[in-house]
C-alpha cells in the first residue's frame, strides 16, 4: 500500500485527481469507481479541471457506484444515483447512460446484487475505484464484521453511520437516513485494478491508522486494502496523526523517482 500524507484536503484531491486520471487514460476500457459522501468531492471538482484543460477525454468512460440507500424514491436528492449525477455525472460530462448505481429501489434485491456484479464483469472490471472511509473503517457501506470475500448484498447501516450521514438528511438525528442499503463488496471492491482511498481531518485517523497498520480484520474493513497490489492512500496530516510509520511514508515518497510521479 502507498501512503502519501499531503498538507491539507485541496492536495489530496489533487494528487488523487491526476492518480485516478493516469489510470483512465492508459485503460483500453476505462471504468471509473464512483463513491459517495464528502471526501471524494474535491476529486470530482479536480478531475473535471483536468478534463476541461483537455488532458483527459471522458468520453465512453463507464461508472459504477460503490453502494445506495434501500427504500429511498427514485430521484430522492439524497440517493445515490442522484448524488452520483449531480456531482460526478454532469461536472464531469460523463455519459449517464453509462454510470450504474445499485438499484435500492429493486423488487428483488438480490436479483438486483447480482445483475450489478454481472453488469461490472461485463464492463470488463472497474479500472479505478475512488473510495472514501467512514469513521468506522467502512468503504462502501461495508460495515465492521463485513466479510472481505463480500460481493454486492444488501447490508444494515451502522447507527454511527446513520448518525454520521444525517448531515446530508432533513433531521440531525439520523431517523431519517435509511436502515438499508445495498453496497459492493469488499470482494468485488479488491477486484478493481487500483484503488485510490483519501480522508481528510482527525475525525478519520483512527480508522486509517487501522485500515494502512493494524491487522486485516473485517472489525476494520478499510484493512482488506492490504490485500490489494495497487492500493494508495491518500491522507491529509489530520488523517495521518494517528500513523506510527508516518516519516518512513514521508521518506518512501520523497525518495521516488520522478518516472513514478504522477
Ligand atoms: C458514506 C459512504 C462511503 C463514504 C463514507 C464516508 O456513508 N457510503 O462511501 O466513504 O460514508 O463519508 P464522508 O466522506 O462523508 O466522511
Amino acid at each position: 500500500m502507498e501512503v502519501v500524507i499531503l498538507p491539507d484536503a485541496e492536495a489530496v484531491a489533487a494528487l488523487a485527481a491526476r492518480t485516478v486520471a493516469a489510470e483512465l487514460r492508459r485503460a483500453e476500457r476505462p471504468v471509473l469507481g464512483l463513491a459517495t459522501g464528502s471526501s471524494p468531492l474535491g476529486i470530482y471538482a479536480a478531475l473535471r479541471g483536468i478534463v476541461e484543460a483537455g488532458e483527459l477525454s471522458m468520453d465512453g468512460v463507464r461508472g459504477f457506484a460503490l453502494d445506495e440507500y434501500v427504500g429511498l424514491p427514485v430521484g430522492h436528492p439524497e440517493s445515490y444515483a442522484e448524488v452520483v449525477r449531480r456531482e460526478a455525472v454532469v461536472p464531469l460530462g460523463m455519459d449517464p447512460a453509462l454510470v450504474r448505481v445499485p438499484d435500492g429501489a429493486a423488487e428483488d434485491i438480490e436479483a438486483a446484487c447480482a445483475d450489478y456484479e454481472r453488469a461490472i464483469a461485463e464492463a470488463g472490471g472497474v479500472t479505478v475505484q475512488i473510495l472514501g472511509i467512514g469513521g468506522n473503517g467502512h468503504i462502501g457501506f461495508n460495515e465492521p464484521t463485513s466479510s472481505l470475500a463480500s460481493r454486492t448484498r444488501i447490508k444494515t447501516l451502522a447507527a454511527a453511520t446513520r448518525q454520521a450521514n444525517a448531515r446530508f438528511f432533513a433531521e440531525a438525528d439520523g431517523a431519517s437516513v435509511p436502515t438499508h442499503c445495498l453496497t459492493q463488496g469488499l470482494g468485488t471492491i479488491l477486484e478493481a485494478g487500483a484503488l485510490v482511498l483519501v480522508a481528510q481531518g482527525e475525525h478519520k485517523a483512527e480508522a486509517i491508522r487501522q485500515a494502512v497498520e493494524g491487522p486485516l480484520s473485517s472489525r476494520w474493513p478499510a484493512s482488506a486494502l492490504q490485500l490489494h497490489r495497487r492500493a494508495t492512500v491518500i491522507v491529509d496530516e489530520e488523517a495521518a496523526s494517528r500513523l506510527e510509520l508516518a516519516d518512513y511514508y514521508r521518506d518512501t515518497v520523497a525518495a521516488k523517482p520522478d518516472w513514478q510521479r504522477v
